[in-house]
């Protein structure tokens, strides 16, 4: 049996009208920047997330930089005088919201949550109600890279507020900083959402509810087929939460070997992320070493994400599981 890591045939074939509809409509009624097809799709996230405000932009990573840079988070600001705090909430759960928008208060700090892989997330703080994830501090942030769990087939991202007046900037932002047609009052990004992308979310956004639950019965039937497992260590949802799993990652002794292993039995698998940021090139600057950050190290050296999508079957899960298991009883 092969299984796919990820794969978007299955759910095309299985909405195939639906989503050539979509995209031919766009076509067919001719080409229209920041057209209906976006506004509709923005509403539908504003609907779904409870936000007040929901402005589509080309990518998570624009929505991250645009929504860091109204909020005046560019690295020079990065002393004594921080700017804010941006909470990432990663993999299944959200951060402690609770703690940060505490912090941030007592501090006098902008709150901008990376909820790129958040989509569904919910939060419940002492006496409020369930709030998405994206929705508690000044800005969210989601991205609609094909393989999140609202996914389109290319790049999308979208930026969330309650504040009318970080809404209407971010609506200049993204249009190179233009209040009106080449008036600029900032200087902004081209980074407008897609039609195409968005015609094709919104097909995805009715099923969402569907496709978490789904993705919810794969997690369990992994924790349940894998808990016993003594090589291998089950992510724990903490503090008072709606989980989505947009990924399944676990703890994994002998990682690279068992990625091998399942590879070489056609198991998709993957590692995310390999290197913790203070070991990246990039960060070299920074002066950072192997050791500063132990935890982050460990937890890159052991960490393996296994397959899940709604469309996986649960013939396919207990063949990976199946499959893990046989690799620790071959090399114990
Ligand atoms: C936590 C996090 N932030 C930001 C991004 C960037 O989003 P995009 O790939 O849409 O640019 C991602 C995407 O994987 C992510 O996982």
């Amino acid at each position: 049996m092969k299984v796919d890591f990820y794969t978007s045939t299955r759910e095309y074939n299985d909405k195939k009208e639906e989503f050539n509809n979509a995209v031919l409509g766009v076509m067919q009624k001719g080409i229209s920047m920041l057209g209906t097809e976006v506004t509709d799709f923005e509403k539908a996230v504003q609907e779904f997330t409870g936000a007040k405000y929901a402005i589509g932009v080309a990518s998570g990573t624009d929505a991250l930089v645009i929504a860091a840079d109204i909020l005046g988070f560019i690295e020079e600001k990065i002393t004594k005088d921080t700017a804010g705090i941006i909470p990432i909430h990663l993999f299944s759960q959200m951060g402690d919201m609770d703690k940060i928008m505490d912090i941030a208060c007592i501090h006098d700090l902008r709150v901008l949550e990376d909820s790129a892989e958040a989509f569904g997330m919910r939060w419940k703080s002492n006496g409020l109600d369930y709030r998405h994830a994206g929705t508690i501090g000044d800005f969210g942030v989601f991205s609609f890279f094909p393989t999140k769990t609202l996914g389109a087939y290319g790049d999308a991202g979208m930026i969330v507020t309650n504040d009318e007046e970080l809404a209407r900037i971010t609506k200049m932002y993204r249009v190179h900083g233009a209040s009106k047609k080449y008036h600029y009052d900032y200087i902004g990004y081209n980074s407008r959402l897609d039609s195409i992308q968005a015609a094709i979310l919104q097909v995805k956004i009715k099923y969402i509810n569907e496709s978490i639950k789904k993705r919810e019965h794969i997690a369990k039937l992994y924790i349940d087929r894998l808990e016993e497992c003594e090589f291998i260590k089950i992510p724990k949802i903490k503090w008072n939460q709606k989980p989505v799993y947009y990924v399944f990652n676990v703890l994994a002794q002998r990682r690279d070997e068992l990625c091998e292993y399942l590879k070489a039995n056609e198991i998709g698998n993957s590692i995310y992320y390999p290197i913790p940021l203070h070991l990246q090139k990039c960060f070299e600057y920074l002066g950072y070493k192997k050791g500063d950050f132990p935890v982050a190290e460990k937890i890159a050296e052991n960490i393996i994400a296994l397959p899940i999508y709604p469309e996986i079957t649960e013939e396919e899960v207990e063949f990976v599981c199946e499959t893990i298991k046989k690799f620790y009883k071959e090399i114990i």
